[in-house]
């Protein structure tokens, strides 16, 4: 196999706003990943937005507070190449060869599609279902090596090995790298702040669930000391948080937040009631999260500045990508 040089993927989708689980399971450890051992390229994803309704004003507005957010959160757009799918071309037309190396039963397999379609994959577009081979695309158009990213999507950083090593079998060329998936930390599936058994998302029905990026102080204390628990103190050990889906989601945002891990979370605070460690929480959350927010308003306040930096992010990331698709209509036999 070809020695690859590391280089990281990832992607964000710029509708309906910057979550905390958007930004313990992917944007902090996008920051930290920045340094000299890795190319780091972080891209909004606005293509894969509009898979399902996005108001065109709200879709340039998300992408830009997207740019802001990741900004704002450390991710330098000189070290890293910072800019938005659409503005590079190399990714829908990647995305069209995987479309023909994908296969159907490969897709059905698909859980976000499963869930995101419901009772109704009829009616639903037939972009969200082919939402993975794009997902490769953008992995693939730079020879991505690596991609961190929070759990949910660990099965279409897998499909991407399964679309890359068909590629590679199926022309006899060992030219995509099959790509890692990095799935670290203490908060990789953050939970609802209601239901600790399903995903913070952006799209969950009630605001309480979830904490927003740009929720001010007031905000999160409030989400905090109303978010589910059970009447039990903080225990010693993991082990004992196991059937505790909410205590648990909790003491890993902390441990997230503090670049700590579950178990020194729960030595710190073991024996201790919710009435101690949710406002605790709370004024974690603030202090690590109101400093970003701030600066997203700040550059917010500039939207040409911030359309700048994505242009000039695109303008590098063309220069690696289309050499790559060049040499994939090469050997897929397209003549130009
Ligand atoms: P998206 O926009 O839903 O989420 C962006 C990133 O945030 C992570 N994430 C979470 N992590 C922990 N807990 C949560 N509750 C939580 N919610 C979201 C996601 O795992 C993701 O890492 N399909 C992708 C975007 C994408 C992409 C890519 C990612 C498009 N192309 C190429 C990597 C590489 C998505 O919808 O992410």
């Amino acid at each position: 196999m070809t020695e690859f040089t590391p280089r990281i993927f990832s992607g964000i989708k710029p509708s309906g706003g910057v979550t905390l689980g958007n930004y313990l399971g992917a944007i902090k450890r996008w920051v930290d990943m920045q340094g000299p051992d890795f190319q780091t390229i972080y891209c909004a994803v606005d293509l894969h937005a509009i898979t399902v309704w996005q108001d065109p004003a709200a879709l340039r507005n998300g992408t830009r507070e997207i740019a802001a957010a990741l900004i704002a959160s450390g991710i330098d757009p000189e070290r890293s190449i910072l800019f938005n799918q659409s503005q590079v071309s190399a990714h829908a037309e990647l995305a069209w060869i995987f479309n023909c190396v994908a296969r159907v039963g490969w897709m059905n397999r698909m859980t976000q599609f499963k869930e995101k379609a419901g009772k109704n994959a009829e009616a639903v577009s037939l972009g969200l279902y082919a939402y993975p081979a794009l997902m490769a695309a953008d992995i693939l158009a730079y020879h991505a090596t690596h991609v961190p990213v929070g759990e949910d999507q660990k099965q279409h950083v897998e499909l991407t090995r399964d679309i890359a090593a068909k590629f590679n079998n199926d022309y006899k060329v060992d030219f995509f790298p099959l790509t890692e998936p990095v799935i670290e930390g203490p908060a990789t599936r953050v939970m609802n702040l209601r239901d600790g058994t399903k995903k913070m998302s952006k799209s969950g029905e009630s605001d309480m669930e979830r904490i927003n990026m740009t929720d001010d102080a007031d905000t999160i204390a409030k989400k905090f000391r109303k978010a589910r628990t059970d009447p039990a103190p903080l225990p010693d050990t993991l082990d004992e948080l196991k059937d505790r889906p909410e205590a648990r989601n909790l003491v890993d945002i902390y441990a997230g937040l503090s670049d700590s891990t579950p178990q020194a979370v729960l030595s710190d605070y073991a024996g201790a009631g919710w009435g101690k460690f949710k406002p605790a929480l709370a004024d974690l959350a603030v202090a690590k999260l109101s400093p970003i927010s701030t600066e997203m308003s700040r550059l917010m306040s500039d939207p040409s500045e911030i359309d700048r930096v994505l242009a000039r992010g695109a303008e590098r990331a063309k220069a690696l990508a289309e050499p790559i698709l060049a040499r994939t209509y090469g050997i897929v036999g397209l003549v130009g």
